[in-house]
């Protein structure tokens, strides 16, 4: 399988951003990682960040929503230039993460779903057929730097089973406590995007990190 490194950004010196995405230009993705406040126990950053960046990269700006209702802001977070936008499936009724998802896709935009660690897979079958991407937390949501949960592997395996029998072109994306020693533990599982933000920005060769990541 191709895998795809998303380096999360959160970890990045936010006083320097432009200049720490800029060394992340043999990745796939930049993850970008919304917190409210009220989903998640912290807040990062928002919309004037997203418009700040897009012009800082040709990469997809793959936008990990973690914010309660997050139908609210979908359309505006396209509009930022998110060209990846993930919402919770705890976040909201499932009527209104469909509304989500299919205010995103009115923007021409890829639309996925989040599983905190707590949330079983058989959550993410009302939106298997909907989505482009469908991202298994392997950490609370909230931080940055937190060991890897495997008892989530299962989740990935299940998630793998289903999106290859109903949604092949779906991608599947882990996010949390991802290294050297753990990606491979998520891809052998299933998993084809893999997010890292500390392993990633805490290494002294970044382009050397990325391939390790990505098994080349
Ligand atoms: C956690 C975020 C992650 C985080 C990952 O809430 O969604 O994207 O930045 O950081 P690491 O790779 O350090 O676990
Ligand atoms: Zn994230």
């Amino acid at each position: 399988m191709n895998i795809k490194i998303a380096p999360s950004i959160l970890s990045a010196d936010f006083a320097n951003l432009q200049r720490d995405i800029a060394r992340i230009s043999t990745a796939d993705y930049v993850h970008v990682d919304v917190m409210d406040g009220i989903f998640v126990p912290n807040i990062s950053i928002g919309l004037p960040v997203v418009r700040a960046i897009r012009p800082t990269t040709q990469l997809p700006l793959d936008v990990h929503l973690m914010i309660v209702q997050p139908a609210r802001y979908a359309a505006q977070f396209c509009d930022a230039g998110a060209d990846i936008v993930t919402c919770h499936v705890e976040a909201d009724t499932p009527e209104n993460i469909r509304l989500a998802i299919e205010t995103i896709h009115a923007r021409g935009k890829r639309a996925g779903i989040v599983l905190k660690p707590n949330t079983r897979a058989e959550a993410a079958l009302p939106f298997l057929e909907d989505v482009e991407l469908i991202l298994v937390m392997t950490v609370e949501p909230g931080f940055g730097g937190q060991k890897f949960m495997p008892d989530m592997m299962d989740k990935v395996r299940t998630l793998r089973r289903w999106i290859d029998a109903r949604n092949p072109a779906c991608e599947l994306e882990v996010d949390g406590g991802i290294d050297p020693a753990t990606a491979p533990v998520a891809v052998e599982a299933g998993a084809n995007v893999l997010v890292a933000g500390s392993a990633v920005y805490g290494a002294a060769d970044i382009p050397a990190r990325i391939a390790a990541l990505r098994g080349c």
